[in-house]
Order: C-alpha cells, then sequence, then structure tokens
C-alpha cells in the first residue's frame, strides 16, 4: 500500500491556524492567571493589613473602655467621697444652726428677762401691797406722779382730787365709759396723804369714837388712798352719802365692769379689816383685776407672794 506522506511545509501549514490562537489563548490565559495571582496576593496582603489593623485598634479600644471604666470607677469613688463630705458638712451646717438657734433663743430669754426686770424696775412694789392693816406704808410715802382729776369728774365742785398719774387713764376710761352707758359716777375721794389721812381719822374717832371709826376708817399709813390708785366713788340721787350705793345701777356697773379697766373692791361684805365699803375701790392693773373677778376672788383673799407676781404687768 502506498502511503502518501504530505510534504513537510505542507504539514506545517495546515497546524498553523491552531498554534497561533493557542499561543496567544495560552498567553492570555497565563497572563490572567499571574494577574489574577498577584491581585490574590495583594488582595491577602490587604486583608492582612486590615486584620492586624483590627486587632491594633481592638487592642487599643479594649485599653481605652478598660482606663474609661477605671476612670468611671475613679469618678464614681470621688462622687461617693464628696457625697459624703456634703453630707457630713450638711450636718456640721444644721449643727452650727442648731447651736445658733439655741443662742437665739437663750438671747431672747435673756432679753425677755432683762426686759421683764426693767419693766419690773419701773414699777412701785408698794402699789401691790396689802395694806389694811396689814403693811405699814413709810409716812412719808407721796406718790412719784400725781394727776390733778378734771372737775368734771369728781364730785365736788370745789375741793380737787389727784390720782396717781400711771393710773390715771385706766381712771378716765372707767368713768366715760361709765358716762357713755348712762351712769353718774364721780371721784368722792381719790389721793390722800398721810397727814390727811391722819386727820379724817382723828375727826372721825372724835365723832363717832375710836372703835366706830376703826371699822371703816384706815390708821395714817394703812390707808390704800396714801398710794394714789385708790377711791371713793359717788353717784348721783344719794346726796353725796355712800349710804345705799351697793343698791344703785352704778354699782352694779361696777361690779360687772370695773374689772376691765383695772379696778377692785378692796371690801365685799364680810371681809376681815373694814365694812362693807361697795364705793371704795383700787386700781390693781387689768390682769390682776381680771383675773380675780373671774375667779370670784378678792384682792386680800390672796397672799402677797402670789400678788406679787401681776406687778410687772401693772400697767398693760
Ligand atoms: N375707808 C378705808 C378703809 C380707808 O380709810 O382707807
Ligand atoms: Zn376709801
Amino acid at each position: 500500500m502506498t502511503m502518501i506522506r504530505p510534504e513537510h511545509g505542507e504539514h506545517k501549514r495546515h497546524l498553523l491556524p491552531f498554534i497561533v490562537p493557542s499561543i496567544i489563548t495560552f498567553t492570555i490565559l497565563g497572563s490572567m492567571v499571574v494577574y489574577g495571582f498577584i491581585q490574590i496576593t495583594k488582595l491577602n496582603k490587604n486583608v492582612l493589613s486590615l486584620q492586624s489593623d483590627l486587632a491594633s485598634t481592638t487592642l487599643a479600644l479594649t485599653q481605652n473602655t478598660h482606663q474609661i471604666s477605671q476612670k468611671f470607677t475613679d469618678l464614681n469613688n470621688q462622687t461617693a467621697g464628696l457625697s459624703s463630705t456634703l453630707t457630713s458638712a450638711q450636718q456640721n451646717i444644721d449643727a452650727v444652726k442648731n447651736q445658733v438657734g439655741g443662742v437665739a433663743q437663750a438671747v431672747g430669754t435673756m432679753s425677755g428677762t432683762v426686759g421683764t426686770l426693767e419693766k419690773l424696775a419701773k414699777v412701785d412694789p408698794q402699789l401691790l401691797k396689802k395694806y389694811s392693816k396689814v403693811y405699814f406704808m413709810n409716812d412719808n410715802y407721796v406718790p412719784p406722779h400725781l394727776t390733778v382729776i378734771p372737775p368734771e369728774y369728781t364730785f365736788s365742785e370745789t375741793k380737787q382730787e389727784q390720782f396717781l398719774s400711771e393710773a390715771y387713764p385706766y381712771l378716765k376710761n372707767l368713768l366715760d365709759s361709765a358716762k357713755a352707758n348712762g351712769q353718774t359716777l364721780y371721784v368722792k375721794s381719790a389721793y390722800r396723804s398721810f397727814q390727811e389721812q391722819k386727820s379724817l381719822k382723828s375727826a372721825y374717832s372724835v365723832t363717832y369714837g375710836a372703835g366706830t371709826a376703826n371699822a371703816f376708817s384706815a390708821d395714817q399709813g394703812y390707808s390704800e388712798h396714801q398710794l394714789g390708785t385708790t377711791l371713793d366713788f359717788m353717784t348721783s340721787g344719794l346726796g353725796g352719802s355712800f349710804t345705799g350705793f351697793d343698791k344703785t345701777q352704778s354699782y352694779i356697773w361696777l361690779q360687772e365692769n370695773a374689772h376691765r379697766y383695772g379696778f377692785v373692791l378692796s371690801y365685799p361684805k364680810g371681809n376681815s379689816y373694814y365694812i362693807y365699803e361697795p364705793w371704795h375701790w383700787r386700781y390693781v392693773g387689768v390682769k390682776l383685776a381680771t383675773y380675780l373677778h373671774d375667779s370670784n376672788l378678792f384682792f386680800y383673799n390672796l397672799d402677797q407672794r402670789d400678788i406679787d407676781t401681776f406687778l410687772v404687768n401693772l400697767f398693760d
């Protein structure tokens, strides 16, 4: 059999259309592989770099978080410390406040006491003493200030009457109030000096005898009239006589109202000193007079010690 061998050149000519594209394809693919490899390598590096960055950032963040947490704890501790300092400062302030309050109270009490003592120092303690055969007044005792009672208030149109100046406004108010309520009250006899009382008592003793006179007239030095705070009232319709005074509307008005002006009846029915003298009233201050009126008591029922506690309020 005859083999037809293609010519060597012809053979190559037949292969060429396959070889060239293959080479090109191979080259392109190779290039792509190399390029891909290079890119993958680059990406790998980037990933590693990013991982490294991430790790260091995470570490830094962890450290920062730890530091912040530490600072937060420190801050918390400082806040707790400040809060406790604030609490103890507040306690100190409260303690100081209490001390200041106590001192202020003590100062207030002291100034109140000083005020009371000052007030007491200005009041004559004799003004609330029980005379009437109990205490003897110095024969030179004269009230420090005497006010002449205007004639419109006195029973006698000629005889002048005087009253302790500090107590006079209370008497005037009483007389004005009585008048406003339809009562005709007058001052029959008010301040009497030691000498006046002596003369009066002597005259009564001559007229009525010493025994009788002693029942209605005090010896000099024992009369409340010497204080300047005591008076005998008179009303119209009796002709200047005290007889029947207790039956008058004026007396009833006095019984119901005199305490509001600081006056008390010295010698009620059944007293141990003198006869019943419904006309004889003494200024003892509104507080004591009201207390006696409301308790249904009389001045001479009280102990001198209890009476003296009202001295500070004598002219209130
Ligand atoms: N009539 C009274 C008791 C006096 O003389 O003071
Ligand atoms: Zn009298």
